[in-house]
């Protein structure tokens, strides 16, 4: 059995599609402050292996806005809850600046190694991973152990646009991300999948763990 750590059950309904024995796990571990997703995703899967002791994948994901330096990137959840979509939107077109994607990365770890590939990445990011860690916190015991463990990275990028708000579907920045003239939140559950930043790292990712 697989355990999705989110807190987001749109995160969860886009997983089913491609998951057959997944159970969202409510996990909320601390993220690290990182200029990319990756080092936060390995951190966020190790933490949760060590507190649930059974193979997780954690799903961190952020929306780049190419002409505001990808802003709000790792910071898209704290933006959504203080700015809002709509503001975000706002801002990029007034600055027209919406060219933008979605970019996802799903993390595994299951407490064992793995053999090393050259695309989903492991090896090479732990020791990303590991420096932002020990900059980001105070090096305890505990997370030079966690941050120890081996992570599965699997990516998926979307390209878009930033437009006014559209759509009732999806979640989060769905309704003013745009991609070949509908918003996300314009789409089926399984249409997103298709396209979606999430969609293509849970593809990568459910092939691997098939064969493993
Ligand atoms: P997190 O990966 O749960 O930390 O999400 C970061 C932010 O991006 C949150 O504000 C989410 O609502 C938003 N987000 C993540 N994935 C998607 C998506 O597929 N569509 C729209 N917003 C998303």
């Amino acid at each position: 059995m697989l355990n999705y750590v989110t807190t987001n059950p749109g995160k969860v309904r886009e997983a089913e599609d491609y998951l057959d024995a997944v159970t969202a796990v409510d996990f909320d571990y601390p993220e690290l402050q990182s200029s990319t997703l990756e080092p936060i995703g390995a951190h966020g899967a190790r933490t949760a292996y060590r507190a649930i002791d059974a193979p997780v994948i954690v799903d961190d994901a952020g929306l780049f806005i190419e002409g505001l330096d990808g802003f709000p990137g790792p910071y898209s959840s704290f933006v959504e809850s203080t700015l809002g979509v709509e503001r975000v939107s706002e801002i990029a077109r007034r600055a027209d600046a919406t060219r933008a994607s979605f970019r996802c990365v799903i993390a595994y770890c299951d407490g064992e190694s793995f053999d090393a590939t050259p695309e989903p990445i492991d090896q090479g990011r732990r020791g990303d991973d590991l420096a932002v860690a020990d900059r980001a916190t105070a090096a305890t015991d505990e997370t030079v152990d966690a941050a120890g463990l081996p992570v599965k990275l699997f990516t998926g990028v979307m390209p878009g646009r930033i437009v006014e708000p559209r759509g009732d579907g999806g979640f989060g920045y769905d309704p003013i991300f745009e991609h070949d003239g509908k918003t996300l939140a314009e789409l089926e559950t399984a249409e997103k999948n298709a396209i979606s930043h999430r969609g293509r790292a849970l593809a990568k990712f459910a092939e691997w763990f098939d064969s493993r």
